[in-house]
């Protein structure tokens, strides 16, 4: 809930810069309000990323730049020149759900960091992050693309946003949609208070993390204007951090359909909620084998394949020494045998790393820890079953370790609730949707659902900290412009 205070100081702010005309800038492929579409794979299931490294393949794209991996710091999205807006999009949507994302904004005045879900029809729900606004989080949402600059919300937070890593956490059902900062309520929104349900986001989301700078000298002034002011790039390098992302579909199956051209929520198909989605199925894939180094290879070699490989390749190594040519004559017929399979081996892998190439497959992608994504202990249905299954120890260490970097969350996070999932996040709903397990479980639970959280009508922050009359909101139009 906004407070009327700051509704009116954004009107105010809009009212004044009208001369920049609102700029709808984000894409979709394929817009089922006007076109038939293919289906959108679903998630169908419950996962925590936790990017120390590269996530499984096939589950996001990166797009407009690299993002890098770090055991500490998580996935850094930096913009280090004009271009830049390194971004991760998943594959996969979700329908009604939740997302958490533990991270740290960028500095910057100009750059943006954000958190959007985004659907095909442009329903839309964010967190934005002013780099020129350190103390600030923003919260935002759109239906069907109608760019109404009275949407967001302004939110203090503690420490600042820019200084640490905070959890940035979004719960959505048909109802209601919710914004937490750091496990504390900081806006709901009811369908009926965005534009009478018609502006209440309500289609399956894909969930897009990254960083772009909304004072490019190439957006409206009005975007720049709301930005802060251009961005500075010979200041930079500009980086968001992101420890991880806990992203929970509500609904299960392997593919969400638009039953007709309304983008209401009750003509979404969901296709077959008893089989794993695609997105779970690269998830549980086992991570492809670390590539080795031509060095370590030639350290495994057994020493007759290496006389080979030196023999072949004309060398003259140690045959002056008769010891070892006696050796070397007992063992050649072996080791050249040894050495032209190794010769052929190493053809077989430059063909098929030639061929990923080929196919726009980055080889190196395809590397990370084993050890985080443990896929025989996330299993399908973990949205359902996590809550009452007790996380075995190696998980639950394991994500304790990654996450426990969110100031202010050790303390409230008990990892030996009833409710640590495999990748042991504590959902926020556990009493109730413990309590609800039985409608969970069924397929068209999204549909049912009843999300609400288990807080006291009195733990609602209904009313925003009105805003210093020395800093107006800068509300600007365009919002999202220039994000793609
Ligand atoms: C991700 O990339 C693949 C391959 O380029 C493409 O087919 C797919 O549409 C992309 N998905 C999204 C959500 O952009
Ligand atoms: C983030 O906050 C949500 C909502 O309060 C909570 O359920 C969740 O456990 C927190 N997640 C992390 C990773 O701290
Ligand atoms: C409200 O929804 C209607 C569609 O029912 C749309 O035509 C109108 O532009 C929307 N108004 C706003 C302010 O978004
Ligand atoms: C779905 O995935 C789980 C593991 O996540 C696996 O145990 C199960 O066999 C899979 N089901 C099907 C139908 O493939």
């Amino acid at each position: 809930m906004m407070s009327p205070s700051s509704i009116v100081s954004a009107s105010a702010l809009l009212a004044s810069l009208l001369l920049s005309p609102v700029s709808a800038q984000l894409h979709t492929d394929c817009n089922p309000m006007h076109e038939d579409c293919p289906p959108d794979p679903a998630l169908g299931t419950a996962h925590t990323f936790i990017f120390n490294s590269t996530p499984p393949a096939g589950v996001f794209n990166t797009t407009a730049g690299e993002v890098k991996y770090d055991k500490d710091t998580g996935a850094a999205f930096s913009i280090n020149k004009q271009g830049d807006s390194p971004t991760l999009t998943s594959n996969f949507y979700f329908f009604f759900g939740r997302t958490e994302v533990v991270m740290k904004a960028a500095p910057g005045q100009g750059i943006i960091s954000s958190i959007v879900w985004k659907s095909d029809v442009l329903d839309e729900v964010d967190w934005e992050f002013l780099g020129s606004k350190p103390e600030e989080a923003s919260s935002n949402y759109f239906g069907k693309d109608r760019r109404d600059n009275t949407n967001a919300g302004y939110h203090p937070v503690e420490g600042g946003v820019q200084a640490d890593y905070h959890n940035y956490t979004s719960v959505w059902t048909k109802d209601q949609l919710e914004w937490y900062i750091d496990g504390k309520l900081i806006r709901t929104l009811h369908p009926n208070e965005a534009n009478k349900t018609e502006n209440h986001p309500q289609t399956p989301m894909m969930l897009s993390i990254g960083i772009w700078a909304g004072g490019d000298p190439t957006l409206p002034q009005g975007t720049i204007d709301w930005a802060g002011g251009p961005t500075q790039y010979d200041k930079g390098p500009y980086t968001m951090y992101v420890k991880s992302a806990r992203v929970e579909d509500f609904s299960s199956g392997t593919h969400y359909v638009y039953g007709d051209k309304t983008g209401h929520w009750d003509s979404i198909k969901i296709e077959e909620p008893e089989k794993n989605s695609t997105a779970l199925e690269n998830i549980n894939k086992p991570p492809p084998e670390p590539e080795k180094s031509v060095s370590e290879k030639w350290d495994e070699l057994p020493q007759s394949t290496k006389s080979g490989v030196y023999a072949a390749a004309g060398g003259v190594f140690a045959l002056g020494v008769i010891a070892l040519l006696v050796y070397y004559f007992r063992q050649r017929s072996k080791g050249q045998k040894e050495a032209a399979a190794y010769a052929a081996q190493q053809e077989a892998e430059r063909l098929e790393l030639e061929q990923f190439r080929k196919e726009g497959r980055n080889p190196d992608a395809l590397e990370y820890e084993a050890t985080e994504y443990n896929p025989s202990a996330m299993g399908k249905g973990s949205s359902v079953t996590a809550y009452t299954a007790v996380p075995n120890d190696h998980d639950r260490s394991n994500s304790l370790s990654s996450l426990n970097a969110a100031p202010g969350q050790t303390a409230s996070w008990d990892p030996t609730s009833a409710s640590g999932g495999p990748t042991g996040a504590v959902p926020l709903l556990a009493h109730d949707r413990v309590g609800s397990l039985g409608s969970q479980d069924s397929p068209a639970r999204s549909n049912t659902y009843d999300g609400h959280a288990p807080m006291s009508p009195s733990q609602y922050n209904a009313e925003q900290p009105p805003r210093s009359m020395t800093s107006p909101p800068n509300n600007g139009p365009g919002g999202y412009g220039g994000y793609h």
